[in-house]
């Protein structure tokens, strides 16, 4: 209990992984926490009684679904945009609708999500977006689609920053490396090669996430703001 206590934090697909390590970080420090899912409603409703937070569907691909739900929840004191996805395989061969999707996912909502919200957010608010240290390094083929994605978060935080700075609202992005979800298991097919890049021969834990972004969430980050956090095992280094 403590530092969130009394706040109103929006979590942008929270119902697994990533995600469902935030919304409990946040509830168990006091906060009153909603969060958004998508296909996991079993797993966003167990979420939401363990935790006494709020589990709503919106489709993070839905630009005005996305911008409603964030106006709806506030005003908010912290957003979290964590809702995203890669598509794996050939440039030449992916489907350009399901890459589409995958921008509207990965840049559009963090966007809109965190432009709507900085319209009514209290003074000294933040934003936390989780990016991805593919934003910095992509050393396999693939998933260049991704890349493009999470490298556009950084321009986004250091473009709002400066809008959003003289109000003292923060907008920050956390880059994580290879986190043990179902998105990435740490016992997945890639989980050699993914180390051999890395000086922590480990998958990183969702919790870890959750606690670099409560860091910059709280009252010792104020003057955090329109850059990347890395949490990756030195995946990019
Ligand atoms: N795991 C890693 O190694 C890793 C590394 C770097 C960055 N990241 C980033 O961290 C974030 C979370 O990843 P994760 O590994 O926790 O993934 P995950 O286990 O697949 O969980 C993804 C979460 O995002 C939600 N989501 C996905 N599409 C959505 C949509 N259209 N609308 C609403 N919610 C949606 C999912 O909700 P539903 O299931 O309800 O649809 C789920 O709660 C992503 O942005 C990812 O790019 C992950």
């Amino acid at each position: 209990m403590g530092i969130s206590k009394g706040k109103t934090v929006l979590v942008l697909g929270g119902s697994r992984g990533i995600g469902a390590a935030i919304v409990r970080r946040f509830a168990a420090q006091g906060a009153q926490v909603i969060f958004t899912y998508f296909g996991s409603q079993e797993a966003a409703e167990a979420l939401a009684a363990e935790t006494g937070s709020t589990a709503v569907k919106t489709d993070s691909a839905d630009r005005d679904a996305v911008i409603a739900r964030v106006r709806e929840s506030g005003p908010l004191d912290i957003l979290i945009v964590n809702s995203g996805f890669a598509i794996f395989g050939d440039a030449l061969e992916q489907d350009p609708d399901e890459i589409d999707r995958l921008f509207r996912v990965n840049v559009h909502a963090p966007y809109h999500a965190s432009v709507e919200a900085a319209r009514n957010m209290p003074d000294g608010g933040r934003i936390i977006v989780i990016g991805s240290v593919n934003g910095d390094r992509m050393p396999l083929p693939g998933m260049a689609s991704y890349a493009l994605s999470k490298s556009a978060l950084q321009g986004m935080a250091r473009g709002l920053s400066r809008d959003f700075g003289p109000r003292g609202i923060t907008i920050n992005v956390v880059q994580p490396g290879p986190i043990d979800t179902d998105a990435n298991p740490a016992d997945g097919p890639m989980k050699d090669l993914m180390h051999s890049f890395m000086a922590l021969k480990r998958h990183g834990r969702p919790e870890e996430v959750a606690s670099m972004v409560s860091w910059l969430a709280g009252p010792e980050a104020g003057f955090v703001t329109g850059s990347m956090h890395t949490i990756d095992g030195a995946f990019g280094a």
